[in-house]
């Protein structure tokens, strides 16, 4: 793994090696269908990016490639992801400073990640940065629904930005399109709950 960064207190530092046991359930539900639906959309024989990595619950839907990197900020989530596979490069990166050349990559990848990341703004930024035009950046990713579920997000976000550190109301497609990302594909599940965000790095 390359380390990149001093050790930092995160929450997921600590809860790394429970992760995969937490999700286990909603994996089983309906996560991994997700996330086989998503990574499904990346390119062929291509060079995948995918930021909050975590502990590589991803790594299993990966087409066929030419170089994956999986990057994140916590390195006990990289530790955990780098007994999955051996066929990524593991890099302890945040995703608002990536340590990335210009327009290296063909596509990238981030699922649950945005509700943890401070400033989307930067990462997105960053994405359109390293992902070279007309690449796609793929994004599931829990979100604030519409309607009244919307107010009952924001109520439970006063309490898990405060103890976990995640914004349980993004909005992360207005995000995008705010980051001028090109959203080419969204669908919304479990209520709008759920986002599958397909974008186009216009850059
Ligand atoms: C809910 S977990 C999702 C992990 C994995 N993507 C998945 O789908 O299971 C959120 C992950 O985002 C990472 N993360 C949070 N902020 C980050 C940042 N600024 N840069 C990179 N990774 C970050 C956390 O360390 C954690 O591994």
């Amino acid at each position: 793994m390359i380390n990149l960064m001093k050790s930092h207190f995160l929450v997921y530092d600590k809860f790394a090696k429970k992760y995969d046991k937490f999700l286990l359930p909603a994996e089983q539900k309906f996560l991994a269908k997700w996330r086989r639906e998503a990574l499904g959309l990346l390119p062929e024989n291509a060079k995948i990016l995918e930021i909050g990595a975590g502990t590589g619950l991803n790594f299993q839907f990966y087409p066929t490639s030419r170089l994956l990197v999986a990057s994140d900020i916590s390195r006990n989530m990289l530790l955990q992801a780098s007994e999955k596979s051996k066929d990524f490069l593991l890099v302890q990166a945040d995703a608002e400073n990536l340590p990335f050349e210009d327009k290296y990559f063909d596509a990238a990848v981030a699922t649950l990640v945005f509700c943890s990341i401070r400033s989307p703004h930067k990462a997105f930024n960053e994405l359109k940065r390293v992902v070279k035009k007309d690449g796609d950046i793929i994004f599931l990713e829990h979100v604030r629904p519409e309607g009244f579920l919307g107010y009952l997000f924001d109520l439970i976000n006063f309490f898990t930005e405060r103890l976990f550190q995640d914004c349980f109301n993004r909005q992360t497609a207005k995000l995008a399109v705010e980051a001028d990302l090109e959203i080419t594909k969204l669908s919304k599940k479990a209520f709008g709950i759920f986002n599958l965000i397909v974008c186009k790095n216009k850059d």
